[in-house]
């Protein structure tokens, strides 16, 4: 793979996936694995991020300089083409000139093999303090800045390039075209990483991993755990079990989705347990929105283990399969450094005594990488391109208690959101609209000739490209006005409509 080492900086993620795009398979690797573990995972090559700090900060995170002698190309990106540069003996000061933002980047010279024939004014995107001011001995400049007179640097023979402006922002627009030069044509290394590449690599991977073992899927009505289990389906075909889990937390349709068109396009094995009672006294007297989280999660696998019980005349089923993708194990601390935000209920919720050993096909994919595996699955389109919904469903979305009366409001007004998002032709351009329901807070208003004293409705609706980060999506007024109007009309305990109009960061997608 190509490791990227992740200098704290939000980027790391981006990059890996700019990587996967240009069909490379890339990981993320904290900056603290030493230069042993990264040998160990046979790196095509490295790319440094960017980072928050000044390589002079105290507590600066490093670069083993034993790391340039590894003979495995590297190329750093802001930070890491600062470590890069000191570590081959250039020089990075602080100027006092910063960047921050659109820059306009020249090309010095041809431009290096990173920049030739790019235009020779080009926009990106940058963000730093401090420059190298002296390229390493050996290398030649490629680009240069107001700011940052070394903007970019290469030495092709040793497989060494840095640039200080990210590539891998949208707002570098020749950026990707800069990552395919340093991998193909400084690292040598070869395309392959295909959607088709991906589902042989792990439909081989599940089928030694399950053997001849049985195992059960819990199917959420997600994209993510469907996909996960046409995968599995492919591998071991029916020894594979799907339980659909009717938590009570579901929107409204979600079970006749999986119940009827999941089926139908698989003809997967079934089991739908209905859980509701049981799930809504769980969650009795509970607001914290972490308790929540793990009180779900742990249902679920309870409920899990009570099906397999029940299966076990056909035999012994081991293994559980989940939908986890890569942004949820690092968003859940996998990734060293990272700080725990939410614990995803597919990862960090899990008991400790879980008996089944777990199949996670989707560990390390992204969301669009997800719905290109379920496509060449053969899964319709209405299940892969859904919005995403969070494992633990509607209970997330009810901020206060969760109750049999305060689900079901949520459920008609996110029903109108939905439907009203669709007819207007919006579901491409948003990731997804989650509904929230302020349960414990209340307005004052008037209806007909009275006075209403209810709750209000929260559309969160964004843009994102993996949940990683998202912007709030800017619906037009009339869609807006539609929704309120109707929700506002149709569901009586809600008397206002409001919109988040938060970016994450700093706010999640998901209010709790
Ligand atoms: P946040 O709220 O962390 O959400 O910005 C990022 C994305 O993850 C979804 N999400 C979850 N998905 N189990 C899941 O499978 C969970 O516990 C969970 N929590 C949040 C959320 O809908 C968004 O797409």
């Amino acid at each position: 793979p190509v490791l990227v080492m992740d200098f704290g900086a939000q980027y790391a993620q981006l990059i890996a996936r700019r990587v996967r795009e240009a069909q490379v398979f890339s990981e993320v690797v904290p900056s603290s694995a030493t230069v042993e573990e990264l040998l160990a995972k046979n790196p095509s090559a490295i790319i440094l991020s960017g980072g928050p700090s000044s390589v002079y900060a105290e507590g600066a995170p490093a670069m083993d300089p034993k790391l340039v002698e590894a003979g495995v190309p590297i190329l750093g990106i802001c930070y890491g083409h600062q470590l890069l540069a000191r570590a081959l003996g250039g020089v990075v000061e602080p100027t006092g000139v910063r960047e921050f933002g659109r820059t306009d980047v020249r090309i010095v010279g041809e431009g290096g093999v990173l920049h030739t024939g790019l235009p020779e004014h080009q926009t990106a995107w940058m963000s730093h303090n401090d420059s190298v001011t002296k390229a390493p001995e050996g290398s030649v400049v490629t680009a240069s800045s107001d700011g940052a007179e070394v903007a970019g640097f290469e030495d092709v023979e040793r497989r060494f390039a840095g640039v200080q402006y990210h590539p891998e922002v949208a707002h570098s627009p020749h950026g990707q075209e800069v990552l395919r030069r340093f991998l193909y044509e400084i690292a040598g290394v070869r395309p392959g990483w295909t959607t088709s590449s991906i589902v042989d690599e792990q439909v081989a991977a599940v089928a030694a991993q399950i053997g001849d073992g049985r195992a059960i899927c819990g199917l959420s009505g997600g994209v993510d755990s469907a996909v996960a289990a046409a995968l599995v389906q492919r591998a071991i075909g029916d020894r594979l079990t799907c339980v659909f889990v009717d938590h009570g937390l579901l929107r409204a349709g979600e079970r006749t989705q999986v119940e009827r068109d999941f089926v139908a396009a698989t003809g997967v094995n079934l089991v739908t347990v209905d859980a509701r009672e049981r799930f809504l006294n769980a969650l009795a007297g509970v607001t914290d929105p972490e308790q929540k989280r793990k009180i779900i999660g742990r249902e679920f696998i309870r409920v899990f283990e009570q099906a397999e019980r029940d299966l076990k005349a056909q035999g012994d089923y081991r293994f559980l399969v989940q939908g986890t993708l890569y942004p949820d194990v690092v968003e859940s601390g996998g990734g060293e450094g990272t700080a725990n935000i939410k614990s995803h209920h597919n990862v960090g919720g899990l008991p400790d005594d879980l008996r089944f050993e777990l199949v996670e096909p989707l560990r390390l994919l992204f969301k669009d990488e997800v719905r290109r595996v379920g496509l060449e699955l053969g899964l319709p389109e209405t299940i892969v391109q859904r919005q995403p919904f969070p494992g633990p469903g509607l209970g997330i979305r009810i901020i206060g208690e969760v109750t049999a009366d305060r689900l079901e409001t949520l459920r008609e007004a996110d029903a109108i959101a939905r439907e009203e998002l669709t007819a207007a032709g919006l579901d491409q351009e948003i990731w997804q609209c989650p509904v929230v329901l302020l349960a414990d807070v209340r307005s004052v208003g008037v209806q007909g000739d009275g006075r209403t004293y209810g709750h209000p409705i929260v559309l969160r609706p964004v843009s994102s490209e993996d949940a990683m980060t998202a912007d709030w999506t800017r619906l037009p007024y009339e869609v807006l006005e539609r929704i309120s109007t109707r929700i506002t009309n149709e569901v009586s305990e809600v008397n206002r409509v409001v919109l988040d109009v938060t970016s994450k960061p700093p706010g999640t997608i998901e209010w709790e």
